[in-house]
């Protein structure tokens, strides 16, 4: 018997998902221990030269009435009318596999509670790095510790800006445009540049690590529309790399703090090395100390092997393996607010500025220096004004 399954949206990933599948189809076949096959593919445009043009539909209740289509992959993008859908599905006890972090960021507990009652899996491996195994590793490989800090440059289009500025001294448009057209971006490309994308992905891992919805609304987001250049090439003389930072920590008294902005990382951390569109995932854990992930964050053929990767599990497994899912939250008591983020920093101030210690560099841009000591977010807001600061970035520990 050939399992079917269909195939929601054919952008960028939704179409690596049907050319992965046909050029690899033997071997996925081989490890799902079944035949398989699209049985449709969902848009509402038309692909006349599509070699699977037969599959196409553009009318949702052709799969969602069909018993014979047992998983689905999603990869329209937006809650809306993706969050319909998949609900629709799994209610109707068919496995839905998505890239949709958006949807997984807003409707993450709503879905994974309809997997269970209806004895489906909702997978959203690909919605978090891309191509990196992440989800899965969090939620069964690494569950016998206690992880208390999750850390990661999560957004490839931020990360290839970033490092195509700096190192191959592209302007900014153009290295966006560059993104675009390699299909990194969101359709919206402020989802990128403003932190919103990498947003919505450390809330996917807070939730499914701390076991409690965390909504984007809760967590401080600043993206990296502000970077200079000038403080990328200080921060390098002074040892560090800028990069957008995702990260997640559990306080001592329990609460989480969840935020994205841009840090300077250590050139002797790993991350620090983490360019163009790869992201990375440092997991802190009592059993493991940390275990780094690192892989191709966006892109078309790296998502699909992540959603497919998903696909075959649910045709593997037709009962509920994701056991795991996390509480919804009414209110945010839980999330500290980034006031409470301690942690050295980074200024750049006018040349003349005479507070300045040891360490510091100066160029025609200003003086930039390390402060030794911690700062909360406040006490170095304060200090900026104080400094008449031009520039400043928290450094990661
Ligand atoms: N726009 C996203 C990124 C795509 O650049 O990381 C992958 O989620």
């Amino acid at each position: 018997m050939s399992v079917k399954f269909a195939v929601l949206g054919h952008g960028v990933v939704g179409s690596g998902v049907v050319e992965l599948f046909y050029k690899n189809k033997k071997s996925i076949e081989k490890r799902a221990g079944t035949e398989m096959d699209i049985k449709y593919i969902l848009d509402l445009r038309d692909f006349p030269d599509s070699p699977y043009h037969d599959k196409f539909t553009k009318d949702f209740n052709d799969i969602l009435n069909d018993d014979e289509v047992t998983s689905v992959a999603e990869c329209m993008g937006g809650v809306e009318p993706a969050f319909t859908f998949v609900k629709a599905c799994l209610e109707k006890g068919k496995s839905v596999s998505t890239s949709n972090k958006e949807l997984v960021a807003e409707k993450g507990d709503i879905l994974l509670a309809a997997a269970k009652a209806h004895n489906c899996n909702f997978f959203f491996e690909a919605s978090v790095g891309g191509a990196i195994p992440i989800i899965r590793p969090l939620h069964r490989c690494l569950a016998a510790n206690d992880i208390n800090k999750v850390a990661g440059i999560l957004n490839g289009t931020t990360n290839f800006i970033l490092t195509k500025m700096y190192n191959d001294n592209m302007s900014f448009a153009d290295a966006l445009k560059l993104a675009q057209e390699l299909g990194y971006a969101e359709k919206d490309p402020t989802a990128d540049v403003e932190g919103h994308d990498a947003c919505r992905k450390i809330c996917i891992i807070s939730s499914l690590v701390f076991g409690k919805h965390v909504y984007p609304k809760y967590v401080y987001t600043k993206g990296i529309s502000e970077v200079d250049l000038a403080d990328v090439a200080a921060a390098d003389i002074l040892g560090h790399a800028i990069k957008l930072i995702a990260s997640v920590r559990r306080l001592d008294d329990g609460r989480i703090l969840p935020c994205v902005m841009p840090m300077l990382i250590p050139h002797e951390n790993i991350m620090a090395g983490v360019s163009d569109v790869f992201n990375s995932v440092l997991v802190y854990g009592d059993g493991i100390d940390q275990a780094m992930f690192y892989g191709r964050g966006a892109g078309k053929l790296p998502t699909a092997s992540a959603v497919l990767g998903d696909v075959i599990e649910s045709v593997k497994h037709k009962i509920t393996v994701f056991s795991q899912s996390w509480d919804s939250s009414d209110d945010n008591s839980f999330i500290a607010p980034v006031e409470e983020l301690s942690t050295r920093w980074y200024f750049r101030v006018p040349a003349d500025c005479d507070a300045v210690g040891e360490g510091a560099y100066t160029d025609d841009n200003g003086t930039s220096f390390i402060t030794e000591e911690v700062l909360t977010f406040t006490q170095a807001a304060d200090k900026a004004k104080a400094l008449n600061a031009l520039a400043y970035i928290p450094v990661m520990d």
